[in-house]
């Protein structure tokens, strides 16, 4: 099995590819260009998410393909303790426990602590997008990925002057590691991430040594750790901040830009969404299960494993397809068909399974609802240009448009009686 995730169908048409993969009756792949297993069935990759025994992490952050020696050498640099997604037990679980304590992780928590900020940065960008009336604007740069950026920065404690190079850094780690750049390109991703490293470092040394710790995740979990190593060190702190940094915004981001591409594909379902905010979860479950924003994520078996009739060896490093997992027929009914009433919807995997779930799903899905209620409101006649080249950022993990093109419109659309006839029967058809 042949596939090239880094061009061609894979780039423009991930479904087509998803469906080819999963109508193989042998379900589990070897790509040998790849180097990688490749696991496409719901109940493959939910177990893969899930058996940390089989399935571990420890290399779910090294790049996916073989670095040239200098790009290697600065990367060998990069002494960032393994922490919560890049951890198998027993680290994995006393790091996220940390994480569970410092960073608010459930629809309360994270309503009552983070949604004051999210709320705050969502207006400041929509009344941005406001004053841009009449004009084309690019949705992506200033929209889906400046907000989770600009809330996770407040959610660190970290200045808003830093966000270009925290957005470069982060972008580049993701060539860099789920990519494919050329030589020249990969040293100087690494020495960006090496810095990346350091800054995060130095954030964490500056709040420990000011003598001053606030409600900031940093300063959060420097009191955790109440000077206890065995709890988690202070290098793991900044581990965890260089984790969230790129966690925390490359996701959301793709999910916002996910949500408003399927949401502003017809008039009709923009408008549906400023009239009912309370359809907005359901909006973006389906986005969620339908266009995730990490279609891929991988595994190293740590032992022989047998899936279906596929025996796979030790040792040996798994793409899951996430994104054709959710598109499995064994689970979704019309699994191609994007449905925001279906009842099957919450079984997608976009946030993973088992002990490395999401720890930000609900932050993500606040984000979202807010930045689609808010953006729906206040500008009900945007739409997207009707020259539209969809693609996306090649690499095997992160589904991110470059750039959605939309016009600013204030002025809710006329509601044409026959077109809302057309888009309730449509809804219905769904
Ligand atoms: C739409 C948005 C998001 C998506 C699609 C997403 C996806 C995922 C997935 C698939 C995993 C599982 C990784 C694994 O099994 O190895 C994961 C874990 C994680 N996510 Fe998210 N994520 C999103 C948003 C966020 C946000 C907003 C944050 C934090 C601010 C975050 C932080 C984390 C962390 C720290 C882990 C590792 C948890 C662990 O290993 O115990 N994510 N995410």
């Amino acid at each position: 099995m042949r596939l090239n995730p880094f061009t061609g169908a894979y780039l423009s048409d991930p479904a087509s590819v998803w469906r080819r993969i999963l109508d193989d009756p042998a379900g589990v792949h070897h790509a040998e260009d790849l180097g990688l297993w490749l696991i496409s069935r719901h109940e493959h990759v939910r177990r893969a998410l899930g058996d940390a025994g089989t399935f571990g992490n420890a290399l779910t952050l090294a790049p996916v393909y073989e670095v040239c020696p200098e790009a290697m050498s600065v990367i060998m640099q990069i002494d960032a303790p393994p922490t919560t997604a890049a951890a198998d037990p027993p680290v994995h679980p006393r790091t996220r426990r940390a994480l569970r304590a410092t960073f608010a992780n459930t629809p309360d928590r994270v309503e009552s602590e983070y949604g004051p900020i999210v709320r705050r940065r969502v207006d400041q960008l929509v009344s941005r997008l406001v004053a841009r009336q009449g004009r084309q604007v690019d949705l992506v740069p200033e929209f889906a990925t400046e907000l989770p950026l600009l809330v996770v920065l407040d959610i660190l404690g970290v200045p808003d002057a830093d966000i270009g190079r925290i957005r470069s850094w982060a972008d580049g780690q993701i060539a860099l590691i789920w990519g494919q750049p050329d030589p020249e390109e990969q040293v100087r991703l690494a020495q960006g991430l090496l810095e990346f490293w350091h800054y995060c470092q130095e954030l964490v040394r500056q709040r420990a040594d000011s003598g001053h710790l606030g409600d900031d995740f940093i300063s959060r979990a420097l009191t955790y750790r109440d000077d206890d190593d065995d709890v988690l060190t202070v290098t793991e702190v900044a581990s965890l901040a260089f984790n969230l940094l790129v966690a925390g915004h490359e996701t959301t981001a793709g999910l916002l830009a996910h949500a408003l591409d399927q949401a502003l594909s017809s008039p009709q379902r923009w408008r549906a969404i400023a009239a009912d905010p309370l359809s907005v979860p359901a909006f973006v479950a389906e986005t969620l299960r339908f266009a995730p924003a990490i279609d891929g994520w991988l595994r190293v078996t740590r032992r022989e494993v047998t899936l279906g009739d596929v025996t796979i060896p030790a040792g040996a490093r798994c793409l899951l397809l996430i994104g054709a997992a959710n598109r499995d027929s064994a689970v979704f009914a019309h699994p191609d068909r994007f449905d925001p009433h279906r009842s099957d919807g919450r079984d997608h995997l976009s946030f993973g399974h088992g002990p490395h779930f999401c720890i930000g799903a609900a932050l993500a899905r606040l984000e979202a609802g807010i930045a689609l209620t808010r953006l729906a409101a206040a500008i009900p006649g945007l739409r997207l240009t009707s020259e539209q080249h969809r693609s996306y950022k090649p690499n095997v993990a992160f589904r991110a448009h470059h750039a959605l093109a939309a016009t600013i419109d204030i002025m809710a659309p006329v509601d044409d009686p026959k077109v809302r006839a057309t888009a309730s029967a449509e809804v219905r058809a769904a």
